[in-house]
C-alpha cells in the first residue's frame, strides 16, 4: 500500500526511501499543476489546526495556503492564545482537537512535546520544526535540488555551520535518498551524536558518505549544494554575540563557493542573517536557488498533507 494515511509526520527518520519518494513526487506533481492552473480539492472538508510557540514566516504562510489551495481550512493557534498557556496539558489539548480537526501541524521546542501531542491525538500530527529536526523543511530541499540538478543519488551537499535542527533532518533525508554530505562546523556545534549516528546506519546500507568536519573549504570540495542556516536559532537569541564569534570563518561567501563544483547551487532554509552566514552576494547571485527552496515549502507541504490527511 502506498498510502501514508494516517501517519504522523515528526521526524525524517520515520519514512523510508520509497516514502519520501512518494511525498517529493507527488511535491513535484502539484507544483506542476498549481502553474497549469489544474485545480485539486483533496482536501475540501478538512480542517488543519496549526500551533505554534515559535515565529515563523514559510511555514506559517505555505501551511495555511497550502490547506486553502486544497479546498480545506487551515486554523493558526497561537500556543499564547489557547489554554496550553494557562497549562491545560498537551494530552487534554489533543484528545480536544481531535474531535475538531483533521491534522494538527506544531512548532515548538521540545520534540517530546510533539511527540507527546502525537500519541494522544488520533489524527496526523506534523512536526513545523523543533529544536532538534525540521523534517518539513527538507523535503522541499531535496524537492529543490533534484529540480535544478535534475537528480538526488550520487550527489554531494555541503552543510556549513551549527549542527542543528535544520542539520539533522538534511544527515537523515540524505542518508536515505543517497545524497552524500559533508558538514563543516566549528569543535562544540557538531550535529547531536545520536542523530548522527543513526544516519550513518542508513547511509551504510546506502551507500552514503556523512562526514563531520571542521574546514568550510574541505567540506564544499565537489559539493553540487552548499547549504547554511542561521548560526543562532530560535531559543538561541542570547548566544546571538558568542557564535558570531565562533562562526565568522563559516560564512558562506564567493571565495567559498570558488571550491564547490561550476554549477553547485546555494539553499538556506531562511530567515537568513545576510552578512553573517551567508553574503548578499551569494543569496542574491546566480547559484542561489533559495526563493524557489521557500516556494517549495508550499508544494512539499500540500504533498505531505494531501498524503497523510487526504
Ligand atoms: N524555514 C522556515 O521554517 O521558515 P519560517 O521560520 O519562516 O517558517
Ligand atoms: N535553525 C533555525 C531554522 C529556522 C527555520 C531555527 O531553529 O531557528
Amino acid at each position: 500500500d502506498k498510502s501514508l494515511k494516517g501517519r504522523d509526520f515528526l521526524t525524517i527518520s520515520d519514512f523510508t526511501a520509497e516514502e519520501i519518494r512518494l511525498l517529493i513526487d507527488a511535491a513535484h506533481d502539484l507544483k506542476r499543476d498549481l502553474k497549469e492552473g489544474i485545480p485539486h480539492t483533496i482536501l475540501q472538508g478538512k480542517s488543519l489546526g496549526m500551533i505554534f510557540t515559535k515565529p515563523s514566516t514559510r511555514t506559517r504562510v505555505s501551511f495555511e495556503v497550502g490547506m486553502y489551495q486544497l479546498g480545506g481550512y487551515a486554523l493558526f493557534l497561537s500556543s499564547q492564545d489557547i489554554q496550553l498557556r494557562r497549562g491545560e496539558s498537551l494530552p487534554d489539548t489533543a484528545r480536544t482537537l481531535e474531535r475538531y480537526l483533521d491534522g494538527i501541524m506544531i512548532r515548538t521546542f521540545d520534540q517530546e512535546d510533539v511527540d507527546e501531542l502525537a500519541q494522544y491525538a488520533s489524527i496526523p500530527v506534523i512536526n513545523g520544526l523543533t529544536d532538534i529536526v525540521h523534517p518539513t523543511q527538507v523535503v522541499a530541499d531535496l524537492m529543490t535540488v533534484e529540480e535544478h540538478q535534475g537528480k538526488l543519488a550520487g550527489l554531494k551537499l555541503a552543510y556549513i555551520g551549527d549542527g542543528n535542527n535544520v542539520a539533522h533532518s538534511l544527515l537523515q533525508i540524505c542518508a536515505r535518498m543517497g545524497v552524500h554530505m559533508t558538514i563543516a562546523c566549528p569543535q562544540g556545534y557538531e550535529p547531536d551524536a545520536s542523530v548522527l549516528q543513526s544516519a550513518r546506519n542508513d547511509a551504510a546500507k546506502s551507500g552514503v558518505q556523512l562526514e563531520v568536519v571542521d574546514d568550510p573549504v574541505e567540506a564544499v570540495k565537489d559539493a553540487d549544494a552548499v547549504y547554511t542556516d542561521i548560526w543562532a536559532s530560535m531559543g538561541q537569541e542570547k548566544e546571538q554575540e558568542k557564535r558570531a564569534q565562533v562562526f565568522q570563518h563559516y560564512q558562506v561567501n564567493t571565495e567559498l563557493l570558488k571550491g564547490a563544483n561550476e554549477d553547485v547551487i546555494v539553499l538556506h532554509c531562511l530567515p537568513a542573517h545576510r552578512g553573517e552566514e551567508i553574503t548578499d552576494q551569494v543569496i542574491d547571485g546566480p547559484h542561489s536557488v533559495v526563493f524557489d527552496e521557500a516556494e517549495n515549502r508550499l508544494h512539499a507541504h500540500k504533498a505531505i498533507m494531501a498524503l497523510l490527511i487526504g
